[in-house]
């Protein structure tokens, strides 16, 4: 989707069940994220001081989640961006279609968990930041 902007995506404050046997935070499809989950995928083991990301995606929209530790998320839309620090286990960033990501500043021990819209689809990948800008003019 070219015409989505960064103020699209946003925050979703996930459920917390707080127990004090530990806490549980549970993610619905179409119920606590606004599409029906294909996919899921983690990063983790990301050595200090590596960056991930660096493209964007043409029509998935994802929520993504520090399950553990933190990192950073600069989105971008071709026009404005905006950076987010993640770092709790119950907020959620969702992204639409068509907005650049870079992720970085990974916390040691950072799981980054990633509920996705579709299955993996390598043609759905923007990877070339000026394809990007001339997708997003178009
Ligand atoms: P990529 O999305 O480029 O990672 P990042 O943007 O986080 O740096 O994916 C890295 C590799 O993993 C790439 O070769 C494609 C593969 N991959 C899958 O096979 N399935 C998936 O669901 C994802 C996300 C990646």
């Amino acid at each position: 989707m070219r015409d989505t902007t960064i103020n699209d995506c946003r925050i979703i404050d996930l459920r917390k069940i707080h127990d004090v046997r530990g806490n549980l935070t549970p993610i619905e499809g179409g119920v606590d994220v606004p599409f029906d989950i294909k996919r899921i995928y983690y990063l983790y083991d990301v050595p200090g001081g590596e960056s991930r990301g660096a493209h964007a995606h043409k029509e998935l929209y994802q929520l993504i989640i520090a399950a553990n530790g933190s990192f950073s998320i600069t989105l971008d839309d071709g026009t404005e961006k905006r950076s987010y620090n993640l770092n709790r286990s119950y907020y959620g960033l969702l992204i639409v279609p068509g907005i650049w990501r870079d992720l970085g500043d990974f916390s040691s021990g950072a799981v980054l968990l990633c509920l996705a819209s579709e299955h993996y689809d390598a043609d759905d990948y923007i990877r070339d930041y000026n394809d990007f800008l001339n997708y997003k003019k178009r």
